[in-house]
């Protein structure tokens, strides 16, 4: 079986159910995605659920003072991701017409909006076969495919990227790219990650190898 029909076989048995996923508004993705970058999902659900009832239109949050987005903001912390939300949604409203950008390419234009970001909107909203790559997908990868070079390095990047772009399954990238962060978030844990019960666990080399508690490789900068 291919790496991603196990890996969706998987999230269709274990996903969680979270509001963004009921959705392919890339505005509302848009925002959950900001929001999720360096927040946990726990800590993140309550925001979400506040902004998209208060400013339930990228004009909605256009229209709003800077100050208003910035009190909803508190307690999220790093600033500037409200600041860029803003500061897009007008530029969407006033340049686009309030017709959030739908390839890559332009979404990635985008004040804010980092490879990572642009991915996860392309694919979920777009169906568009971009590779997400963040921390759980460095660490699925790592440990599965026993790759020793350290994330955090201009090579790594780069190889991280490449292979994450070969395996997305091209038929349903959104499923596919919420899957393996899933996937890294809840069962290949960065602390005790449940190897025991995990279906890749007759493939993987770090298992295989008892390297688990040794990958992914960070370089000390
Ligand atoms: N973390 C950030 N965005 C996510 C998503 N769409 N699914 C799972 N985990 C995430």
């Amino acid at each position: 079986m291919k790496f991603y029909n196990k890996l969706i076989y998987w999230y269709l048995k274990n996903k969680r159910t979270l509001p963004w996923r009921e959705t392919q508004n890339p505005y509302f993705i848009w925002l959950s995605e900001i929001m999720l970058q360096q927040t946990r999902v726990a800590q993140g659900l309550s925001y979400y659920l506040k902004f998209t009832t208060t400013f339930p239109t990228v004009f909605d949050l256009a229209k709003a003072d800077e100050s208003t987005v910035l009190k909803m903001w508190q307690g999220l912390g790093y600033y500037s991701r409200a600041r860029n939300l803003h500061y897009s949604a007008k530029y969407i409203v006033n340049e686009l017409n309030g017709v959030f950008p739908s390839t890559y390419k332009e979404i990635i234009k985008l004040k804010g909006v980092g490879d990572y970001t642009a991915s996860a909107i392309a694919s979920i909203c777009f169906n568009e076969p971009t590779a997400v790559v963040d921390g759980n997908v460095y660490r699925v990868l790592s440990r599965y495919f026993g790759i020793y070079t350290a994330i955090n390095s201009t090579e790594g990047i780069k190889e991280f990227k490449t292979l994450a772009q070969s395996l997305i399954d091209k038929k349903q990238p959104g499923t596919y790219n919420q899957a393996i962060m899933d996937f890294g978030a809840t069962q290949c844990k960065p602390q005790n990650p449940l190897c025991e019960s995990c279906p890749f666990n007759d493939s993987c080399v770090a298992f295989e190898k008892n390297l688990v508690k040794e990958l992914p490789v960070k370089e000390k900068k």
